[in-house]
């Protein structure tokens, strides 16, 4: 027996030696001392020696044992060490390597116009609004002075969902609810899409934008509609811009007026961009109508206000020279690119 145990700590030696990895040296560790190992294997026949050979076998094996377990302690802090070293060398960054360069996003031109006319907006202290784009017909047209047999509701070919359910046409319904929630003063923009059933071409789409602006306060009067449109359309078109007030009908205002500026393109000599005209439309707008007023509880004899809706999509081609609206919703990568 004392050879078998000499023989099982120099064979255990050199395995352990020579063993590469750690998963190896758990191996060997299960070879040599694990339940059915080799060592226990020989503890198991000790029953079979005399009371004398009995502890000095025990005491051997023990010695076998001890030297073994060091020996795996100590080889698996050098593995160890070797295993850390390796993940180190893989995984050493090389800053020279040149990088990646990050493609980044830019805004649609549409966003760009409208973040810039909110800011223009706000300045002047007016609130931002949000509506609901799924409307009904009382706030997109009934509530807007508009019943349901007026003839105006043609100007506008609505896409309807229910009977008295509607994708909003303009965002002045947005106005009906700020006026049946908020009590006077209020100074409100809503910008947002709105949806109308017309066909595609270089200047329609079933889908568009626009943004309402309402006021109503004691005393609001048609100097201050002009003041504050005016002052817009200088801080998008430049201060040079002529800014013209045409006398127009919508059934929420009255009076009622469409406002146009000088062709940017052409300096009002007439182009392509204004059809010759030399003038551009780009809102209307008007004195919000009694009858509006009245509908959501506000006294018309006590308070007046103004209203405007400003097509978005319009101000976008314009500005950016723009000669078809289609290139603003087909998301062609190349054309969007040139506003980054
Ligand atoms: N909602 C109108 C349209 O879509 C635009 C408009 C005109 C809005 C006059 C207004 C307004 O608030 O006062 O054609």
């Amino acid at each position: 027996m004392e050879q078998l145990l000499e023989q099982i700590r120099k064979q255990a030696g050199e395995a352990l030696d020579s063993c590469a990895d750690l998963k190896e040296l758990d191996e060997l560790r299960i070879k040599y001392l694990g339940k059915k190992g080799e060592l226990t294997a020989i503890l198991k026949q000790m029953g079979g020696l005399s009371p004398e050979e009995r502890p000095v076998m025990g005491q051997r094996a023990n010695e076998v044992r001890a030297y073994i377990e060091e020996k795996i302690k100590s080889r698996m802090d050098e593995l160890g060490k070797k295993a850390l070293e390796m993940r180190l060398a893989q995984e050493t960054i090389d800053i020279t390597i040149p990088g990646r360069r990050q493609q980044m996003g830019g805004l649609h031109p549409l966003s760009i116009v409208t973040e810039d006319m909110i800011s223009i907006f706000q300045s002047m202290g007016f609130d931002v609004v949000d509506g609901p784009e799924i409307e009904t017909d009382y706030y997109n047209f009934e509530a807007l002075n508009l019943p349901k047999d007026h003839p105006a509701r043609d100007m506008q070919d609505t896409f309807y969902i229910a009977e008295n359910i509607l994708l909003r046409s303009q965002t002045s319904a947005a106005q009906v609810r700020v006026m049946e929630t908020r009590k006077p003063p209020i100074r409100i923009i809503c910008p947002g899409r709105v949806f109308r059933s017309d066909e595609v071409d270089a200047t329609h789409s079933p889908v568009f934008h626009q943004m309402e602006g309402l006021v109503v306060d004691r005393g609001i009067t048609m100097c201050d509609l002009k003041g504050v449109l005016e002052q817009f359309a200088h801080e998008v078109y430049g201060p040079e811009t002529q800014v013209r007030f045409r006398p127009s009908f919508f059934p929420f205002t009255e009076p009622s007026v469409e406002v146009d500026v000088s062709c940017s393109a052409c300096g009002g000599t007439g182009c392509k961009v204004c059809k010759g005209a030399g003038w551009i439309e780009i809102l209307g707008a008007g004195m919000v109508h009694p009858n509006v007023l009245r509908c959501c509880g506000i006294d018309p004899e006590v308070y007046s206000g103004f209203a405007f809706g400003i097509g978005l999509d319009r101000i976008t081609t314009t500005r950016y020279k723009i000669s078809d609206i289609r290139l603003l919703f087909e998301n062609d990568v190349r054309f969007l690119e040139q506003f980054q």
